[in-house]
């Protein structure tokens, strides 16, 4: 298997599918729809619902069950990343190479169209509860979903990140911020794959443990691309850190010591999971590969 041509399979794949959960743009309301669907159409990586399909996979789900949630947490990361690229936040003005939902649509079209998709995302993983007769398995993955998200989870992150911009912080508490800022929404994804497809309680455990290093190095390594990449190659603009004075893993400790954190945080997590006795070598190839991505 080439693993980049069946990456880019499996992400239009998974593209194409979201794309039927988005909302119409018609009615009054038409200019936020189309601001939602803006961003969520701009391209990505599709890394979360690539994460929820593929653990969804390694414990042996075959439904459908798992694509609203796919597509629902694609509409929760892409709300943060709207509210992210904020004024009030990171002010940031490109996007997945293109200019940021409130650039092109206002500042109030992206504080409303941001929070109308978290809440349309609640609107279609609850189309989950038709497609399979494990009713409590969608209660569960909803519970999840909505507790990684909010204050305990990305939100939480969030918070302290902006709070804390131009201070000086301790690794204990920008291992808070990166553990819930952006490990809880890859915890989310592969928790609730595993959940939709049967996984016990300590099986879901372990997986919690692994995508809480995945989304640790995945923010390492986000941090140093801010300052290796280009604004052409990341599609974002890159020094974003620097503008708002954060500290981040690389100024704390170095480009060199960052991606050594990011190598030994990603083996861990492929050594936790093949603990589990299943089998998804595509899913160990694309923890692997974030290792040294360039977007
Ligand atoms: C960006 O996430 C926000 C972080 C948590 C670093 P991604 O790098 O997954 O962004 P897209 O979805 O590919 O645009
Ligand atoms: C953001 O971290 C994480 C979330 C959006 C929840 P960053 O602020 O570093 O993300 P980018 O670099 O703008 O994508
Ligand atoms: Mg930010
Ligand atoms: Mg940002
Ligand atoms: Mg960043």
């Amino acid at each position: 298997m080439n693993f980049q041509d069946e990456l880019k399979r499996r992400t239009d794949e998974i593209e194409e599918m979201f794309r039927s959960f988005l909302p119409a743009e018609e009615g009054f309301a038409r200019t936020m729809a189309q601001a939602m669907n803006y961003s969520m159409l701009a391209g990505g990586k599709r890394l979360r619902p690539m994460l929820i399909q593929e653990t969804y996979r390694l414990f042996g789900g075959t439904e459908k069950v798992a694509e609203p949630f796919m597509a629902g947490m694609e509409m929760i990361h892409t709300h943060s990343l709207i509210h992210d690229d904020l004024p009030a936040l990171d002010n940031d003005d490109y996007r997945r190479g293109r200019l940021t939902t409130h650039k092109v649509y206002g500042e109030a079209m992206g504080v409303l169209s941001g929070v109308a998709l978290l809440n349309y995302a609640y609107e279609t993983m609850l189309q989950a509860f038709s497609l399979t007769e494990d009713q409590d398995r969608v209660i569960c993955a909803l519970k999840v979903m909505a507790e990684k998200t909010g204050i305990h989870g990305m939100l939480g992150g969030q918070s302290v990140d902006v709070e804390n911009d131009g201070k000086p912080l301790e690794k204990e508490m920008l291992d808070y911020i990166y553990r819930n800022k952006t490990s809880a929404l890859i915890e989310a994804s592969m928790m609730t794959g595993a959940i939709l497809a049967g996984a016990d309680e300590q099986q879901v455990a372990v997986v919690e443990e692994a995508a809480g290093n995945i989304g640790l190095a995945f923010q390492i390594q986000d941090d140093i691309l801010d300052v290796t990449s280009t604004d052409e190659e990341l599609g974002k603009p890159v020094h974003s850190d620097e503008k708002n004075n954060k500290v981040t893993y690389v100024t704390l400790f170095g480009i060199k010591e960052a991606s050594r954190q990011v190598e030994l945080l990603s083996e861990k997590a492929i050594k936790l999971l093949k603990s589990l006795n299943k089998n998804n070598e595509f899913l160990y190839l694309l923890i692997e590969k974030l290792i040294n991505r360039r977007k």
